[in-house]
């Protein structure tokens, strides 16, 4: 049996009680952090659990090994945030299914779900997009991710931009490159005079909502991780939450 469990998504207190029980009962406990940041020492989560972690890298995720252990025992894959969120590992629960081994998921709070904080209603969420490192694409934006902003805007709807990351090599881009990228792509003038909402440290003591101009954005003080999100067309409640203060 391979079991996904989601670590939620700051520390080891946002693992759900079923999560835990899943980790006590299983022979063996891998967890991959290799696409988004998990703000715990995994000892932490071993004196909890009672249970060797091993953590993967990307490619032993992608490897067969994970499967062939769980042909014969209760394998258990710790993901941060909700497991099947953005991190898809749906090719994972494919191939078990192609394989005969049962699988199960026990999820947990994502960014995806969190963004509901900022007041935005989650239905109106049209596609997200990454905002790629800057040496991965010339420093400009791919057509593909500005014709998704395009299309969310067009269609009233609200765009979550998520910022690359790669744990393996230590890089995170930072909100303000991911500022300069959209405005930089932004020929056609889409963005000019909006204001989008930059969210970070979500689910930690030290979160943070700043909405404001794109201008006035980079002036701010961000921390990572961070998403930036760029609101469709606003509902009055909506935009009575944004510029509410606690
Ligand atoms: C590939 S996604 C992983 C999402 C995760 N599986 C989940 O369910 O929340 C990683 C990106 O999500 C955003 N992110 C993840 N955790 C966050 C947090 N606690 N606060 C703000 N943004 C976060 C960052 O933009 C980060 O680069």
């Amino acid at each position: 049996m391979l079991s996904l469990v989601g670590l939620g998504l700051w520390d080891e207190k946002d693992i759900s009680i079923r999560g835990l029980e899943e980790v006590k009962k299983s022979d063996v406990v891998y967890a991959e952090f290799y696409t988004n940041v998990w703000h715990n020492s995994i000892n932490n989560l071993e004196e909890m659990t009672g249970k060797k972690i091993t953590i993967l890298k990307r490619s032993d995720v992608e490897s067969t090994k994970i499967l062939g252990e769980a042909k014969t025992k209760n394998v258990c894959l710790l993901v941060s945030g909700d497991p099947l969120v953005a991190t898809t590992h749906i090719d994972l629960i494919l191939e078990s299914r192609k394989q005969g081994i049962k699988t199960r998921i026990v999820h947990s709070s994502s960014i995806v779900s969190a963004v509901g904080e900022t007041g935005l209603q989650l239905y109106k969420f049209g596609k997200t997009v990454t905002i790629p490192f800057p040496d991965k694409t010339g420093d400009v934006l791919p057509q593909s991710v500005y014709d998704s902003i395009k299309n969310n805007l067009s269609n009233g709807l609200h765009t979550l931009l998520l910022l690359d990351v790669d744990i393996e090599n230590g890089k995170n881009l930072s909100v303000n490159d991911g500022l300069r990228i959209l405005l930089k792509m932004d020929k056609e003038k889409l963005l000019d005079n909006k204001k989008l909402i930059v969210m970070s440290k979500t689910g930690s003591d030290e979160q943070k909502i700043f909405y404001d101009d794109i201008h006035e954005l980079p002036k701010k003080q961000h921390e990572l991780p961070a998403v930036i999100i760029l609101p469709g067309k606003l509902h009055f409640q909506e935009e009575e939450f944004l510029e509410s203060k606690e």
